[in-house]
């Protein structure tokens, strides 16, 4: 006679059930050693070739912190991103939210090549993104976490997707956060990913519509405090100078902390979709309170949100592919 099944039994396949099945609907789940045995130095080589950017362009961890949502919002996290205009792909690099803005697509290339070498046709160019972004974010300060890993690489891009799915800094609160929902991201993660923009830099084009005609009748948005944004204007003129630089978080720019949360209690947000968070919703500005008021808990939803960012509908099993070469598909 089969033995019953034990107590234990049962309980450790209730307790890993979820696990099996969250997530993603179409099989297939990510885990942080996927490549433990395919590939057991991934990890440091990603991580060491993201260090050298870094030291060389601090911005660099801004950039490949932005590049990974670019790639996550448009057809889940599958490098759709990366790849370049050829045959009958016309590549998200030229979309509003991207064109003469995203960043770090060769250092992306030379982590690749890297793994490439070490470790042929196993990395796909997805993981590196979601791993370059943590990475970055520990680089200027942020609290790390472990990168769930198994993601392939799409075979097609979308240009809709970008110009569509990916917020613009003039969008409604409600749009932003319509956005973020559609991604299966809430109010938490929204307000929590947005302290992002303690790093990096933002281009005049980007907020001068803040500065001087904000609705259409002249004026400037006045939830922009206003000596700041006179002195925003000196550099970011009624016309030209469209792609002068200006910091995310002008306290502390290179470092990843909660200063952008204390930067919208003083209105000081540089995008209009910075701002709404504190003026638009009752919700959200309780959190950005929170956050402002405590670095440790906006460093740790903030690496809880990536992992459920990181986690938009990868491409796992047998679908999509390791690509070759991250702005290329493979042939056939
Ligand atoms: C909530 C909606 C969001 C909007 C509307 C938005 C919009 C923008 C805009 C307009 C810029 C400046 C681009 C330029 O002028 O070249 C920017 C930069 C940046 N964004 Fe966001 N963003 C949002 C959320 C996020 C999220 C979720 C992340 C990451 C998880 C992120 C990370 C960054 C970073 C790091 C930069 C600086 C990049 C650099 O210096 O290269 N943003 N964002
Ligand atoms: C937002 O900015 C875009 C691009 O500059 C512009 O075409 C659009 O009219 C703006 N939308 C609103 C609501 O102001
Ligand atoms: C402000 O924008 C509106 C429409 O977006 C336009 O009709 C108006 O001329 C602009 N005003 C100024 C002062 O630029």
């Amino acid at each position: 006679m089969a033995p019953p099944m034990s107590f234990f039994m049962v309980l450790s396949i209730l307790a890993f059930a979820p696990l099996c099945f969250s997530d993603n609907i179409n099989g297939g789940y990510l885990y942080p050693q996927f490549y433990e045995h395919s590939c057991p130095k991934a990890q440091e080589i990603i991580k060491s070739v993201v260090a050298k950017a870094v030291e060389e362009d601090a911005r660099m961890a801004a950039s490949l912190l932005r590049l990974h949502f670019h790639d996550c919002f448009v057809q889940g996290c599958d490098a759709s991103v990366l790849l370049d205009s050829s045959g009958t792909i016309i590549s998200e690099k030229r979309s509003n939210p991207n064109r003469d803005s995203l960043r770090g697509y060769e250092v992306i290339d030379e982590i690749k090549s890297a793994l490439e070498k070490e470790c042929p046709h196993t990395v796909s160019c997805a993981d590196i993104a979601a791993v370059a972004a943590r990475d970055s974010t520990v680089l200027v300060g942020g609290q790390g976490w472990e990168v769930p890993l198994g993601r392939r690489d799409s075979r097609g891009a979308s240009l809709s997707g970008s110009n569509n799915n990916i917020p613009a800094p003039n969008n409604t609160f409600q749009t932003i956060l319509t956005k973020f929902k559609r991604q299966g991201l809430d109010i938490v993660d929204l307000v929590a990913l947005s302290g992002s923009h303690t790093v990096g830099n933002s281009r005049c084009t980007s907020f001068r519509q803040r500065l001087y005609n904000q609705s259409g009748n002249g004026q400037p948005d006045f939830s922009l405090d206003q000596s700041y944004a006179a002195q925003l204007r000196t550099r970011c003129p009624r016309s030209g100078g469209d792609q002068n630089l200006f910091n995310l978080d002008f306290v502390t720019p290179t470092k990843f902390d909660n200063s952008y949360f204390k930067n919208l209690l003083a209105s000081k947000g540089l995008l209009s979709s910075d701002q709404v968070l504190l003026t638009k919703s009752e919700a959200s500005m309780e959190l950005v309170k929170k956050y402002a008021m405590n670095n440790e808990l906006f460093l740790d939803q903030f690496a809880k949100s990536m992992v459920k960012m990181g986690n938009i509908s990868p491409l796992t099993g047998s679908r999509g592919e390791i690509r070759n070469r991250c702005r290329v598909v493979n042939k056939y």
